[in-house]
């Protein structure tokens, strides 16, 4: 089973709170969410593998660390996980980043992805998920699995507030994908919104309706 991680750094809590505020406007809205997925991106990688190398520094020679193995990719799932894209880069500026975008036939229900670009190396690289709300689960499921159908062998799971629901289903299906929260809320409500949640994230962060 996947390990649900619920990040309390008392930075990403606090900036959470202006997040779920509905007064907090879109240009606020959408600074924060970049702080917070920057806040959560030095939380994620902490478990990174490093090796050693040796520098020349101006006093002498020295053993030191960089990052060894695996690359990372982020996949955002459009287009609400894009709002999450800048703050990661920041500090993984050298991640690739691939683009999933899904939507729900109202018919058959079934997933129907309407594009897909990833990184050619996504089975060498440690592939991190992106969409701010884990509510029903459907949408990161289905990513997720569309990413190992074409190879991905190391998943996580990166969202700002999760319902109970969806990670229910994403640990079911994918026990697999580690999954990195800033919140787990209550539940679903009858519309299918997070509760408390903060809303539509989509329309908070573009300014829609
Ligand atoms: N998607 C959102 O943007 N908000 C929710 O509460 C649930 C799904």
């Amino acid at each position: 089973m996947g390990n649900v991680y619920v990040l309390d750094h008392p930075l990403i809590q606090h900036k959470l709170t202006y997040i779920r505020n509905k007064s907090t406007g879109t240009k606020e809205f959408r600074e924060l969410v970049d702080e917070v997925a920057a806040l959560m991106a030095f939380e994620i990688t902490r478990d990174l593998p490093l090796e050693e190398i040796t520098v020349e520094t101006p006093v002498t020679e020295a053993k030191t660390k960089i990052l060894a193995g695996k690359k990372i990719g982020l996949i955002p799932i459009l287009r609400a996980g894009l709002g999450m894209v800048d703050g990661i880069l920041r500090l993984i500026p050298a991640a690739r980043v691939g683009h999933v975008g899904l939507y729900r036939d109202p018919e058959t229900l079934k997933p129907v992805e309407y594009y897909i670009k990833l990184p050619s190396d996504i089975d060498e690289r440690e592939l991190i998920v992106i969409d701010p709300m884990l509510a029903t689960g459907g949408s990161a499921n289905d990513a997720i699995h569309s990413l190992k159908k074409r190879g991905a062998k190391q998943i996580r799971l990166m969202c700002l507030i999760a319902a109970p629901e969806g990670v229910e289903l994403v640990q079911q299906q994918h026990p697999d994908v580690d999954i990195y929260l800033a919140a787990l809320d209550e539940k679903l409500n009858e519309k299918g919104y997070i509760v408390p949640g903060l809303g539509d994230a989509g329309d908070r962060l573009y300014g829609t309706k």
